[in-house]
C-alpha cells in the first residue's frame, strides 16, 4: 500500500482503498486502473507520471469525482465517496475539489476577475458581494495577477492565462488542487513560471496532485508516484530515502 506521510501535517485529505476502474464497450475490456491504494495528507504535493495510456488522467478523474470507480472505496476528508449519485458528486466536487486543466478553460467572454469569482457565484451557501470580492482579490494576488483583473482571458499570455486558471480552482478553498499538464501548452518559461506559482502555493500548505510528463516538474514534488499500466509503481521517494 501507498501510504504517503508528510511532517508538515498528518491531516488526512484524500484516501483511495483498492480502488480499480475497468472501460467496458461491446466488444473491449480496459482494465484502466488496478486496486489503487492512495493516501494523501494535508500539504502533500503528489505528482503523477507514467506512459502514455497508463491510466493517469481516470485517476485524476476518480480523485475529482468526474467518473466513479468500478470498485474500491474512495474517502475525501473522511467523506465516504466512492459510490455519490451524481448530484451528490457535483456537490462535494464544487466544494472540495480545485482543477487545473492543460487547456486553461476559461471563459473569454468574461473579465479576468468574474472567471475567478465563477466558482463562488454557484456556491450554495451564496457568499455576499463583498466576501466574494476579498476572496477573489485574495487569490488573484497569490498568483501575482492582480494587475490584471480586468482583462478579458485572450488579452493575456499562456502562462498568465494557466496563472488565473489556478486562481479560479483555488477560490472556493478546496481541500485539494489536481492539476493535470499544467504546462502542456505553454513554452518552457512560462511554464517554470507556472510550477513556480504552484511549488509557491504548495510552500504555504495547499494540497496538489499533479499529473506531469515532464520529470523535471515532476521532481519538484515532494512525493513522486509512477503509474505502469494501471498500477502504482514507485514507493514516494520519503519512503526510499529511509
Ligand atoms: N472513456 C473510455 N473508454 C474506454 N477506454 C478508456 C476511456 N478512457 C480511458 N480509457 C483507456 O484507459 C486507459 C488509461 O487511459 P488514460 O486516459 O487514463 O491514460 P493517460 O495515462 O492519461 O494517458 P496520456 O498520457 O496519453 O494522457 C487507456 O488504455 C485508455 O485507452
Ligand atoms: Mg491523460
Amino acid at each position: 500500500m501507498t501510504t504517503i506521510n508528510n511532517e508538515k501535517s498528518s491531516k488526512l485529505k484524500i484516501q483511495m482503498k483498492g480502488i480499480s476502474k475497468v472501460f467496458e464497450t461491446e466488444e473491449l475490456e480496459t482494465h484502466a486502473l488496478k486496486n489503487i491504494d492512495l493516501s494523501i495528507n494535508e500539504g502533500d504535493y503528489v505528482s503523477i507520471s507514467g506512459p502514455s495510456g497508463c491510466g493517469k488522467s481516470t485517476l485524476l478523474s476518480l480523485l475529482g469525482l468526474l467518473d466513479m470507480p468500478s470498485s474500491g472505496q474512495y474517502f475525501i476528508e473522511g467523506q465516504d465517496v466512492s459510490d455519490l449519485s451524481l448530484d451528490e458528486a457535483a456537490e462535494v466536487r464544487n466544494k472540495k475539489i480545485g482543477f487545473v486543466f492543460q487547456s486553461f478553460n476559461l471563459i473569454d467572454e468574461l473579465s479576468v476577475f468574474d472567471n475567478v469569482a465563477l466558482p463562488l457565484r454557484y456556491d450554495v451557501e451564496r457568499p455576499t458581494i463583498e466576501t466574494i470580492t476579498k476572496r477573489v482579490n485574495e487569490c488573484l494576488e497569490l498568483v501575482s495577477m492582480s494587475h490584471r483583473k480586468s482583462h478579458k482571458p485572450n488579452q493575456l499570455s499562456g502562462g498568465q492565462q494557466q496563472r488565473i486558471a489556478i486562481a479560479r480552482a483555488l477560490v472556493a478553498n478546496p481541500a485539494i488542487l489536481l492539476v493535470d499538464e499544467p504546462t502542456g501548452n505553454l513554452d518552457s518559461k512560462s511554464g517554470d513560471q507556472v510550477m513556480d506559482v504552484l511549488a509557491e502555493l504548495n510552500k504555504n500548505g495547499t494540497t496538489i496532485c499533479m499529473v506531469t510528463h515532464d520529470p523535471r516538474y515532476a521532481d519538484m514534488a515532494s512525493i513522486q508516484l509512477k503509474l505502469l499500466d494501471g498500477m502504482i509503481l514507485t514507493t514516494p521517494v520519503a519512503q526510499l530515502a529511509v
